[in-house]
């Protein structure tokens, strides 16, 4: 599977071990930076993964920064993209499962680097259950339709 993997400064660590992991289980990474510890904008490489993944020229997506939070704030801003912040391998696989997340994002100040490694194979193997999710996830693209938003709340 191709995977575009994003981070900023102080996601660099985890995202580097990441990768190296997605490589050595066979999938081809595509690394949309940051590559130094020069300090750097989050939004800029959560809205890179975001794309590719949007456009299609990725399947997932993994980020990191400090928090998982910040990165994922951006990359939700691209149209088709659901990035879930994770904490574990249980909130790993739900993302997949209920929300259908198709970009992971992890906070590298806070998770710890084993618990990252698990989440990301809980991720990768884990499927949307469709069904009542599915309905949601209908609702969820609606509101990246500016005239929908009319008829969520008239
Ligand atoms: C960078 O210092 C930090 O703010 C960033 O990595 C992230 O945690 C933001 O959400």
């Amino acid at each position: 599977m191709r995977i575009a993997v994003g981070s900023d400064h102080a996601g660099l660590g985890l995202k580097e071990s990441l990768a190296r992991h997605l490589a050595e289980l066979g999938h081809e990474v595509e690394d949309l930076g940051t590559h130094g510890l020069d300090s750097v904008d989050y939004p800029d490489f959560g809205a890179a993964v975001g794309r590719a993944v949007a456009a299609g020229d990725a399947a997932l997506g993994v980020c990191c920064c400090g928090t998982g939070i910040g990165i994922a704030i951006a990359a939700n801003k691209i149209r088709g993209v659901r990035a879930a912040v994770v904490h574990d391998v249980s909130s790993a696989r739900l993302a997949r499962e209920h929300n259908d997340a198709n970009v992971v994002c992890f906070g590298a100040r806070l998770i710890g680097p084993i618990t990252a490694l698990d989440a990301l194979d809980a991720f990768l193997s884990s499927h949307f259950a469709g069904g009542r999710h599915q309905r949601r996830i209908d609702k969820i693209e609606a509101l990246e339709d500016a005239d929908a938003l009319e008829d969520l709340h008239p």
